[in-house]
């Protein structure tokens, strides 16, 4: 059995690249389809429910899936220099995959507004960051902009690149169930994600997408284990909700900083994922996402980012509503790590933990007084 070397050698016939292109990897994707064992039997509802762990890709985030194939074609096409605007990830991952290239990455950031892993992500790879006082729209404004005056390749998800290496996500997922899931649901952003999947699921179900005709996918499974395809459901963070406004969010606010995110660049593809699919967008409050964010980690094991559980709990309310009918079976993407964002639990965790003294009697006491 060939070791497995990251998305781009596994499926190489399905991304546009060469046999003789420099694969630049880290051996992101082939990530756990995790069943939700308790959770879904606290619901009382007969829906399977699984979490796509995207927070076990090597930088702790989905965003790996695309650059792996953004840096690979930045480099194949002579560029040695990359750049990006992000709320956190996007930045940790062009920063790691720009060194394991060995060019450089330019990472815009918004001041203040970006979680302390992801910062030292950045810092500790080596990026040059430049933190502006402005949010992730204006950073992506200005990053369009000097693309056209300096010699960088950009390597957000306007890059259609990184959305062919997103769409492997979606799979995995049909390999791994052997069918498409009913619905699928992610936290929406940028809505990139969103598109990267619908790219996916169409390519495999065989259905050509306006997507993935911007995107340059090349080539669609030769034969098409299923011909279904999931609806798409996007949740977005109640402050931060074009989608469900209906109009581009001036000031986006949201505790799930990676998501504060109010003038999506994939507006128009991530409608089209919705209304082909059959799907919908929704919002979730922050206290929502974070009480989710905690019950995926005290009764599933599962610690990802606040982000990250907006996916959850929105399914969670659509199945407890009917809208996700009872028997369905239900994909969510956990995009990030919790390990990206400890401020967030200690600001939550309320009064410091207090120390015992170091002696068999105080520890012992410790723990009869909370058993
Ligand atoms: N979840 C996490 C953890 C993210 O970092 C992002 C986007 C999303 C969800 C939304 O995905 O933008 O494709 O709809 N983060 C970008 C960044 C914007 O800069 O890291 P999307």
């Amino acid at each position: 059995r060939p070791r497995y070397t990251g998305l781009i050698a596994k499926y190489k016939d399905r991304l546009p690249v060469k046999d003789d292109t420099r694969l630049i990897s880290l051996g992101e994707g082939n990530t756990p389809l995790i069943k939700l064992n308790n959770i879904a039997r606290e619901l009382g509802q007969d829906c399977d429910i699984y979490v796509k762990f995207e927070g076990l890709n090597p930088t702790g985030s989905f965003k790996d899936r695309g650059m792996t194939m953004a840096v690979t074609k930045a480099v194949e096409e002579g560029s040695r220099a990359i750049i990006c605007a992000s709320t956190g990830n996007t930045s940790a991952s062009a920063a790691a995959y720009a060194a394991r290239a060995g060019i450089k990455a330019f990472v815009l950031i918004p001041e203040g507004k970006i979680a302390m892993g992801k910062l030292a992500q950045a810092i500790m790879h080596g990026a040059e960051v430049i933190q502006i006082q402005g949010n992730f729209d204006e950073g992506m404004r200005l990053v369009k902009e000097v693309a056209g005056e300096a010699p960088v390749t950009i390597v957000n998800s306007i890059n259609p690149f990184r959305l062919q290496g997103q769409k492997t996500a979606a799979f995995e997922i049909v390999e791994e169930l052997e069918r498409a899931p009913d619905y699928h649901c992610l936290p929406v952003g940028n809505a990139g994600n969103i598109t990267a999947h619908w790219i996916g699921y169409s390519e495999y179900a065989g259905v050509d997408t306006a997507a993935n005709n911007y995107s340059q996918g090349h080539s669609r499974f030769a034969s098409a284990i299923v011909g279904t395809r999931p609806k798409m459901i996007g949740y977005q963070a109640a402050g931060s909700a074009p989608f469900i406004r209906g109009a581009m969010v001036d000031n986006p606010e949201t505790v799930a900083t990676a998501i504060r995110i109010g003038h999506p660049q994939s507006w128009d593809y991530a409608w089209k994922a919705q209304e082909e699919s059959g799907g919908w967008f929704d919002e979730c409050s922050d206290e929502e996402i974070l009480a989710t964010q905690r019950l995926l980690a005290q009764k599933e094991g599962v610690f990802c980012e606040p982000a990250s559980a907006t996916s959850l709990a929105g399914a969670l309310r659509d199945i407890k509503n009917g809208k996700i009918p009872e028997g369905s079976t239900v994909v969510c993407t956990l995009t990030g790590h919790g390990l990206k964002d400890p401020d967030i639990v200690i600001q939550q965790a309320g009064a410091p933990i207090k120390p015992v003294e170091a002696t068999l009697d105080a520890v012992k006491s410790a723990i009869l007084g909370r058993l």
